[in-house]
């Protein structure tokens, strides 16, 4: 094997070692690799992949190897709690996504049978763990099964080996293993993103799973030694996705994709004879499409909120009872589950801890799961029962911008669609039809306003704190919007819907905190402009987005949008606020794609 290697962050996010410093890499504090030569030879530091390149002498050089960037839970960042992690005899080596939660335990029967632990972190069990397997087992494979037995815990794990040169050893349970298929070379990664450069076929490990790999191939297994075959995927992203196109970042690229992800997200599913969307990968008759009383989404922060105007378009193009929860409060609350109810899993990555936790809790319970996810052949949507791709490309940047807009606009079809088999007359059926056709030109619209929208930001940057509001269908589009700017600004941003503004949070309006109103021309047009109103009379700034610029005396500022149907106008009114939060942290000097804190992919709990 010419290279062998595992990308990870721990429990977050991926990145590549040994190249140049790879895009989708948020948040982490550490990096480290191990190669084998003559031994185990590593390099581990706090910081990103850039220090670690630094300080990699020119002749680090093996046959196989083990890289990891780690987002902390278990000890501060720092040289020594990086991954890899080493058994005290240096012969095992393994880094590791997700948490081992009896780890405590497991440390203190190592130490008192004569480990010495050099880090304080959750890894290092494993490693001394495997190592005092391996000498009575035949296979590195068995010795990591062994291990794995008395760890309780979520891990993806990749194994170096000092007296096996020729291998590597990987497993997973609830942290993505994916296994990359080279020529006369394999890797294993955290994420498909990791391996794109290298190849693009591709195998994901259910949890459970644990792969032998080396120069020839890979054999796969349960984790009572039975072999299982695996067909490998080809991914259709290469690796020019993962550029950000002569962008200054990643997340404005994605912003400016929005045309073209939203028209990939439409193509093929609109059926102008019927008014219909056709959506092949549902598995869903209209007998049983039918049958759903009432329908419950679930996902994670802005996955989350493209969920709230989900539900909205459900029951308003439907008109079947729907709502949307977080993933990761659902999970927990033991929820009761209705063979009536149709639950939708949303999740760009695919990957999201939480809410494939969730899905496994469903389908547990026999509940029916949809998913709506970006990423195809991940673990989400391996596991439900049918459901819409996006389509939209990876998406690099922490925040979601155009894995948003997709996902509401995959809503409005599965409404559409819902809709057309139960009362949504042909005549709205086309309306639906023709405003989801009309988006794509549209975002180009509110695209060409960036220098405008620009510009506003660095007037509101410099306040410490804004509110957003927004009534019905305008109150997902302020929580989106205070979330992008909190997340890449650190601009504390509250969202309210407008209608609750006067239960509470009306006492912090005042010259410190601008308001920026959701104020779409439907009819509840005169309510938002009677809250406008009220906020001017308290002395708050007021930056209107909407579809036409309002008297002065209410607003200070207007960002004005292109109208289309008033279901499909939240999609639109998001657009604005993602340029906004986008220029604030620009001006603000913040990381804008790799916001403190953050990772693109949460796959711990
Ligand atoms: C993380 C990211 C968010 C994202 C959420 C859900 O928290 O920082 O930007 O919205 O995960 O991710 P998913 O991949 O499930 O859509």
């Amino acid at each position: 094997m010419r290279n062998c290697r595992l990308c990870r962050a721990e429990g977050r996010g991926t990145d590549p070692v040994g190249g140049a410093p790879a895009p989708g890499v948020p948040g982490y504090d550490s990096a480290g690799l191990a190669v084998l030569n003559k031994g185990i030879k590593t390099r581990k530091v706090k910081g990103r992949v850039a220090d670690l390149a630094s300080a990699v002498p020119a002749r680090f050089k093996g046959g196989i190897g083990i890289g990891h960037t780690r987002w902390a839970t278990h000890g501060v960042p720092s040289d020594v709690n990086a991954h890899p992690h080493l058994d005290s005899s240096e012969r095992i080596a393994v880094v590791h996504n997700g948490i081992i939660e009896n780890a405590d335990e497991l440390r203190a029967k190592l130490t008192a049978d004569g480990a010495e632990f050099a880090s304080e972190t959750d890894t290092e069990v494993l490693a001394h763990l495997i190592a005092r397997t391996v000498k009575d087992t035949d296979t590195l494979a068995d010795a990591v099964r062994t291990a794995l037995k008395s760890v309780v815990g979520t891990y993806g794990i990749a194994v170096l080996d000092a007296e096996r040169p020729g291998e590597v050893v990987v497993a997973r349970n609830g942290s993505p293993i994916v296994l990359g298929i080279g020529e006369k070379e394999m890797f294993a990664a955290s994420d498909v993103a990791a391996l794109v450069r290298y190849t693009r076929q591709v195998v994901h490990l259910e949890d459970g799973e644990l792969a032998v790999l080396d120069s020839d191939g890979f054999h796969t297994f349960t984790m009572d030694a039975r072999e299982t075959a695996k067909e490998p995927l080809t991914v259709d992203w290469d690796a020019g996705h993962y550029d950000t196109g002569g962008y200054e970042h990643y997340l404005l690229k994605e912003i400016s994709e929005q045309p073209e992800t939203v028209a990939r997200t439409l193509r093929g599913r609109l059926d102008d004879r019927f008014h219909i969307a056709h959506l092949g990968g549902l598995n869903l008759t209209p007998h049983e499409t039918r049958a759903f009383r009432r329908v419950k989404i679930i996902g994670c922060g802005s996955a989350y909120y493209s969920g709230q105007i989900g539900a909205q378009l459900i029951e308003e193009l439907a008109r079947i009872p729907a709502d949307a929860e977080p993933a990761s409060e659902f999970r927990y609350r033991n929820p009761v589950v209705e063979h009536d109810t149709l639950y939708v899993a949303i999740s760009q990555s695919g990957e999201t801890y939480d809410t494939l936790a969730a899905v496994q809790e469903l389908k547990r319970k026999g509940g029916r799961v949809l998913g709506i996810v970006n990423t195809v052949g991940s673990a989400i949507a391996r596991e439900c029962d049918g459901g819409v791709y996006l389509h939209a490309g990876p998406e690099v940047s922490v925040a979601s911008t155009k894995a948003f807009t997709s996902t509401a606009v995959a809503f409005g079809l599965l409404a559409l669609h819902f809709g057309r088999v139960h009362d949504l007359s042909p005549a709205d059926g086309r309306r639906i039809c023709e405003g989801l056709r009309r988006l794509p030109g549209q975002i180009a619209e509110i695209l060409e306003k960036e220098q405008e929208i620009a510009e506003l930001a660095r007037k509101y940057a410099g306040h410490p704190s804004m509110m957003f509001v927004g009534r019905v269908r305008g109150y997902p589009v302020a929580r989106e919007g205070a979330q992008k700017l909190k997340e890449i600004s650190y601009v504390h941003a509250e969202a309210y819907p407008a209608s609750e503004l006067k239960h509470g949070p009306l006492a912090l309006i005042g010259p410190d905190m601008p308001t920026v109103a959701i104020v779409p021309d439907d009819e509840l047009l005169d309510k938002n402009l009677t809250t406008l109103g009220e906020i001017r009379a308290r002395g708050g700034q007021v930056l209107m987005v909407g579809h036409r610029v309002a008297e002065p005396k209410l607003v200070d500022d207007c960002i004005v949008v292109p109208k289309n149907e008033v279901e499909l106008d939240p999609i639109l009114l998001t657009i604005p606020l993602q340029i906004f939060a986008y220029h604030a942290a620009v001006a603000l000097g913040r990381d804008v794609d790799k916001p403190r804190n953050l990772a693109k992919s949460v796959t711990v709990e």
